[in-house]
């Protein structure tokens, strides 16, 4: 039997190496129309941070999570500018892969029976059926593809057991200040799915080629 099946990442790789390369022109394209409608639902249920995320915690509540995960739209410009080989794409991956660990972060705080778990647990859901939308929309090639170096270190920073990280490794943020984080870098680099949406006026994306 193949080992392969267990693993959910390395199935889609699996498949998407076999079947999607006749097809990866197509596929290329800078956002996929696919990940609008899993982006759309998951847009619709952040509408609710407010109430879960700030008005059913305690006043000035805040999360630990890497300073890594405290990912703005400033960093997005920052990262633009100062970065050779910085493009939507690598922009897309470290989007997911920060925020995967910032849903995670808040759900790790929160109680079985807190109102707010069942909601971020939600949220999580909805960020998994997007991040499958994109693993799927990508030839597999992509992301075996080296990081430029700051985005890798960054990377290799978020994937650090916590264990071995120095205490100045950490940061605090409020559960809301996150989630709006994850919205408005969304809005950002997924323009595509969003262009009605106010936020993309402070939207500094990189140059989107071809
Ligand atoms: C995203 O959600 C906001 C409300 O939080 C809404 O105003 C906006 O229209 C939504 N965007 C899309 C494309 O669904
Ligand atoms: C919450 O933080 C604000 C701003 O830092 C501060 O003014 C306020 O006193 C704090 N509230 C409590 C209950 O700690
Ligand atoms: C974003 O910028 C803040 C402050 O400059 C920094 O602490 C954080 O590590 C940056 N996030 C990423 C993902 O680079």
């Amino acid at each position: 039997m193949p080992r392969f099946i267990y693993h959910r990442n390395v199935f889609f790789f699996f498949n998407t190496s076999t079947c999607l390369l006749l097809i990866a022109p197509i596929l290329m394209a800078p956002t996929s129309a696919s990940m609008c409608t899993p982006l759309r639902t998951l847009n619709n249920s952040l509408s609710y941070r407010r109430r879960y995320m700030k008005h059913y915690f305690p006043i000035n509540y805040t999360v630990r999570v890497h300073h890594e995960e405290i990912f703005k739209l400033s960093n997005i410009s920052k990262m633009c500018l100062d970065e050779d080989g910085v493009d939507e794409l690598v922009l897309q991956r470290l989007w997911f892969q920060v925020n995967q660990g910032v849903l995670k972060k808040i759900i790790q705080v929160l109680p079985k029976r807190h109102p707010s778990r069942s909601y971020t647990a939600e949220l999580e859901r909805r960020f998994k059926d997007a991040e499958g939308v994109f693993v799927l929309s990508h030839p597999a090639e992509v992301f075996y593809q080296e990081l430029p170096e700051t985005i890798q270190d960054i990377w290799d920073r978020l994937t650090e057991e916590p264990e071995r990280m120095v205490d100045t490794s950490w940061g605090y943020a409020f559960p809301k200040s996150l989630l709006d984080n994850l919205c408005h870098t969304m809005y950002c680099l997924f323009h595509e799915c969003f262009s009605n949406t106010e936020d993309q006026q402070d939207c500094d994306e990189c140059a989107v080629s071809g």
